[in-house]
């Protein structure tokens, strides 16, 4: 699946649903879990149960943000929703592969009671929202079979620490949320899953949030989540490589395919070494991956 953009919608939300499934997110990430207050929970579930089981082409994957595996609540959640249809899950508040564990176990004897694909419905993890998930990131690798990214959050992290604030006056995240959003990103690396970044708060900002996904591409994300639907064209022109950047990725692979005894070779007057021959190699790949 591709996961450059993952947008949320509220679970109780028949508007903004019908909002969400017009706009060109890969993923629309229906909520069960803190955009829905808890007397609407039921009927949330209920919706986005419907939704999942439509059986009309989309172009759009479905996942659902169940509760945390600690509610008491994540497995009523999972038996509503899980369903021919459900592309996956994102787990909230883990804290870490074991979690993954669990849940895939759920997964398992649900796809197997509702004659789905074994292993079909994939996992992404919120990896930072509690104290205890900042020591387990290397826990995911090796990688779950299920398991496709690694997200991040900053405001269950704080609000569990008890922290007063988690940005600096010029809006950049101080440096425990650095920590997290650095942490997270050399996890999915490491579990070869992809590294997404957090939402953009500010949902009428979209300078300020193309200049912050370009600095997130550029550290290595490859998605973002959104959380309004203006958001989503610039996120993913965002993580869309350029006509530029195609180009160059082109010329180096063609470079080294032509001399394939060098293991350096100068380009323009600029030296290309292996690991840039594999980052024009992942360049390409993404630019040809299909939703
Ligand atoms: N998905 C689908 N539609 C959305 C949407 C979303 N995430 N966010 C806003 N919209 C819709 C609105 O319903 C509105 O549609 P309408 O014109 O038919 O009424 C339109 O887009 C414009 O919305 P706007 O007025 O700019 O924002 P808002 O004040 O209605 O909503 C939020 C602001 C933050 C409440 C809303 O964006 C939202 O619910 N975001 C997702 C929250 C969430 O899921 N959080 C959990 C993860 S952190
Ligand atoms: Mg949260």
């Amino acid at each position: 699946v591709r996961l450059r953009s993952l947008l949320f919608v509220p679970g109780d939300s028949e508007r903004k649903f019908e909002k969400a499934r017009g706009v060109a997110a890969d993923v629309l990430i229906l909520d069960l879990e803190d955009a829905v207050s808890p007397p609407m929970k039921e009927k949330a579930r209920e919706f986005v149960s419907e939704i999942v089981s439509d059986s009309r082409p989309r172009d759009w994957r479905a996942f659902v943000r169940i509760n945390d595996l600690a509610s008491g609540i994540a497995r009523a959640d999972l038996e509503a929703v899980v369903r021919p249809g459900l592309d996956g899950v994102l787990l909230p508040k883990a804290n870490g592969a074991e979690d993954v564990q669990t849940l895939a176990g759920h997964l398992d004897a649900l796809e197997a009671a509702h004659a789905m694909t074994a292993g079909s419905v994939k996992i992404v993890v919120v990896s930072t929202e509690t104290p205890r998930a900042m020591f387990n990131l290397g826990s995911y690798t090796p990688a779950h079979p299920r398991l496709a990214g690694l997200t991040w959050g900053a405001e269950d992290l704080s609000a569990a620490i008890g922290a007063t604030d988690n940005k600096e006056p010029d809006g950049t995240w101080t440096f425990p949320y650095q920590v997290a959003r650095s942490l997270c990103l050399f996890a999915a690396a490491g579990a070869g899953v992809a590294p997404i970044d957090t939402l953009y708060a500010d949902f009428r900002d979209s300078a300020g949030l193309e200049r912050n996904c370009r600095l997130a591409r550029r550290d290595g994300f490859t998605g973002r989540i959104a959380i309004h639907p203006d958001q989503v064209a610039i996120i993913n022109a965002a993580f869309s490589p350029s006509a530029d950047e195609l180009a160059l990725a082109r010329s180096i692979v063609d470079a080294f395919a032509a001399a394939p005894e060098l293991g350096a070779i100068g380009l323009d007057g600029k030296m290309y070494d292996i690991p840039h021959l594999r980052a024009a190699q992942r360049t390409l790949a993404a630019a040809e991956e299909t939703p």
